[in-house]
């Protein structure tokens, strides 16, 4: 696939080697920004309240399938339901919520598990196929919990949970399991 993933920090920065070593052509934008326009799919990894800023400054956002890996920490600075469907109402294709509940600290670590963690996301319809193949490149196995509407808003609120346990034990992977599963 080719990927351009606005924001190049510990989580954008992190999935773009992730995504290059499973062979995918991945473009990373700073605060530069840049054009998009070659891009099958988009990836969003800014802080939450910098996405209207960010997407300013990249030309060629025209539809394409869309990935919102962004956390909401502290007062929403969105009116919108969520900030996937923040950045939604900007690139205007279908989109996924993903990777937002697990730690960037860790994709070094992914490989070496014994079993695959989990990756937490919700989903467009015609961004299900891009975020399963995405978490999969990355190393982890995608666990679909819905719509984006409203699943995009629950693993925002969600986050805090993440936040609860990492103050307990740190950065951590998770995996979610239906009876023998495990
Ligand atoms: N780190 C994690 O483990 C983790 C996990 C889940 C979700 N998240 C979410 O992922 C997002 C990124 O987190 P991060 O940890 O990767 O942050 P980070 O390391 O601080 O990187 C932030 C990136 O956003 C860019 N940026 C900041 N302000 C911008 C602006 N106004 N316009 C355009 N680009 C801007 C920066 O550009 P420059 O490179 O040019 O400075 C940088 O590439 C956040 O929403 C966070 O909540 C992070």
């Amino acid at each position: 696939m080719n990927i351009t993933v606005i924001g190049r920090g510990r989580l954008g920065g992190g999935l773009a080697g992730l995504w290059r070593t499973a062979g995918h052509h991945v473009t990373e934008l700073g605060r530069q920004g840049g054009d998009a326009s070659a891009a099958d799919v988009i990836v969003v990894a800014v802080p939450g309240p910098a996405i209207g800023e960010a997407l300013d400054g990249v030309a060629g956002l025209a539809g394409q399938v869309t990935i919102d890996a962004t956390n909401v920490y502290g007062p929403r600075a969105t009116d919108h339901l969520s900030l996937s469907h923040q950045i939604k109402s900007v690139v205007g294709g279908p989109t996924a919520k993903a990777f937002s509940t697990n730690f960037a600290a860790l994709y070094g670590e992914v490989a070496a598990q014994r079993t695959r963690p989990d990756n937490l996301y919700a989903a467009d319809l015609g961004a299900r196929e891009a975020a399963e193949r995405l978490s999969l490149d990355a190393g982890y196995d995608p666990l679909y919990i819905g719509d984006l509407d409203p699943g995009a808003r629950i693993l925002e609120d969600g986050s805090k949970l993440t936040r609860a346990i990492a103050a307990q034990i740190g950065p951590h992977f998770y995996r979610y399991a239906s009876p023998g599963r495990l």
